[in-house]
């Protein structure tokens, strides 16, 4: 087992290629889940290479193929072509900014039968620009975001990306680059905030920056503090 990180009974973390977003280095993380029947459940897919392939494939049968929010759409069409029986999901705006792309499913603001039993779900909202579908694998405790948090290293950028990702908020301990986009609408962003703590997550795994291994509720207040 190469390409996965295991996290936790049940849990892995596969830490992917680093993809140019706005000229800056974004690290991407792809997160899977065993559930009780076998069946593994991929969210935020990352670039597909036979060695993930096949450490994927040594876990279970690929049954779950989850983009969470209109942004991380990058590998889905691959992983489609790799497993035309599993079935995808697609975040809040993705259906239409993507319509090539066959999506089974559009993700609700509440788990999907499929994987109720082991994981929660909501969308994050609030936001101007968009939503984001959260999820919390019970087992582990970990809570599963994508862009809402972003977590980078202090020496993760250099020089003129340095000052950029200092002034938007996106480096650790404090990570948070969509403040401005809740402006007027915190309310309901409140209320989802809410019940991620509620969940009480021991870990966050986020797609970008450093994961969050424990004490994951006051991570997600010092977080949010601007929200309280
Ligand atoms: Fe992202």
């Amino acid at each position: 087992m190469k390409m996965l990180q295991q996290i936790g009974d049940n849990i892995w973390i596969h830490d992917g290629a680093t993809v140019s977003w706005y000229t800056m280095p974004y690290t991407t993380r792809m997160t899977v889940i065993r559930l009780n029947s076998g069946e593994i459940w991929i969210h935020s897919p990352a670039k597909i290479s036979d060695e993930l392939i096949s450490d994927v494939n040594a876990l279970g049968k690929v049954s779950y193929l989850v983009s969470p929010n209109k942004i991380h759409h990058l590998f889905m069409q691959e992983w489609m072509q790799q497993y035309p029986e599993a079935k995808s999901y697609a975040p809040p705006g993705l259906e239409e900014k993507r319509p090539d792309l066959h999506f089974d499913r559009a993700l609700k603001d509440a788990p999907e039968p499929e994987w109720q039993e082991q994981i929660e779900q909501l969308i994050f909202k609030g936001s101007k620009v968009m939503e984001e579908v959260i999820f919390f694998h019970r087992e582990s405790k970990t809570l599963i975001v994508t862009d809402l948090i972003e977590n980078f290293h202090p020496d993760h950028f250099k020089g003129i990306k340095k000052l950029l990702a200092q002034m938007t908020g996106i480096i650790s301990p404090n990570g948070k680059i969509w403040r401005m986009t809740f402006i007027g609408r915190k309310e309901a962003a409140r209320d989802c905030l809410q019940t991620m703590i509620n969940w009480q997550p021991d870990k966050i795994i986020l797609a970008h920056g450093e994961w969050i291994q424990k004490n994951a509720v006051s991570f997600l207040k010092k977080s949010f503090h601007w929200l309280q």
